[in-house]
């Protein structure tokens, strides 16, 4: 006989062990394989452009910004959406994936990086300096992935306990690059639409991390109280949420999808 908890089993969040169903093993998994969703995409034009074929190189410069980029961006706000989840909802299955999307977007800024300063010359005539640098919002774009190395190096248990109380501060980082990364697209954008889908998506994950707004509902959830207020606060922060990502996910989806076929959108 197969008991209830047969399909549970235990995995380690921050040295904590977390019991995780079946469920939320294949959500966590599910979770994960997005993550490869801008390699592949890129993939085609990338081996391509390795091959020398004609436009090879063309084709990443076109594409490179707007897929890695904003893959990069949807990555981080992901995130940064672990931590709210946990304070609106108690759940712990997903906690995992704080970490899981920090190295993925390291992994995915770092391509970016690496495809800017090798393939954009048509765009930033010069050296690779130029590429990475030549613009104060390609400096933006650089320090904000440059500023993920320390992050992404310090994002496991041994890092955790060499630092001590100061890990904490290191992994408040994470929100100047959240700040230079919003630089990077107001000097891009101006106050056009993607600067405000990234405002947007950025609001209800703010929002959610002040400490009084925090420990609220935190205490709200556990006591059960204030139920109908934290029901229309989520309808409304999901919204407001929704209103950035779904236009920046499907930005993804059409500028991705003509990568993906080598017929990528020159803007
Ligand atoms: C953490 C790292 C980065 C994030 C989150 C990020 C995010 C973004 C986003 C969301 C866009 C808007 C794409 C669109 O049009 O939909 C963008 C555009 C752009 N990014 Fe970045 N970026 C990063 C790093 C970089 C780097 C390293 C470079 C180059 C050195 C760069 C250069 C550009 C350029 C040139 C555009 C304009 C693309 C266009 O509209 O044609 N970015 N970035």
């Amino acid at each position: 006989m197969i008991s209830d908890h047969a399909d549970a089993y235990v995995a380690k969040v921050s040295g904590e062990q977390v019991r995780r169903s079946e469920l939320g093993t294949k959500a966590v998994w599910f979770f994960r394989a997005l993550l490869l969703i801008p390699f592949v995409l890129m993939g085609p034009e990338v081996v391509s452009a390795i091959a020398g074929r004609p436009d090879g190189i063309a084709n990443v410069s076109a594409s490179v910004a707007d897929v890695l980029g904003t893959s990069t961006f949807l990555i981080f706000i992901m995130m940064l959406a672990v931590t709210p989840v946990h304070t609106i909802t108690g759940w712990r299955w997903h906690v995992i994936l704080r970490r899981d999307y920090g190295i993925a977007m390291f992994a995915t800024a770092a391509t970016d990086l690496t495809l800017a300063a090798t393939t954009t010359g048509d765009t930033f005539p010069g050296t690779v300096l130029t590429r990475v640098g030549g613009h104060t919002f390609l400096v933006a774009g650089t320090l904000s992935t440059l500023l993920l190395v320390p992050l992404v190096v310090t994002a496991n248990r041994r890092a955790q306990l060499w630092l001590g109380r100061h890990w904490k501060s290191v992994q408040r980082l994470t929100y100047v690059v959240w700040g230079t990364i919003l630089i990077h697209l107001f000097l891009l954008f101006g106050l056009g639409t993607v600067f405000l889908y990234a405002v947007a998506v950025s609001l209800p994950l703010a929002l959610m991390r002040v400490p009084w707004v925090r420990r609220w509902w935190d205490s709200a959830r556990r006591a059960g109280t204030h139920r109908t207020l934290r029901i229309v606060a989520v309808v409304v922060l999901i919204g407001i949420f929704a209103l950035g990502y779904v236009p920046l996910a499907h930005e993804l989806a059409d500028k991705g999808a003509a990568a993906f076929v080598q017929n990528p959108v020159r803007d």
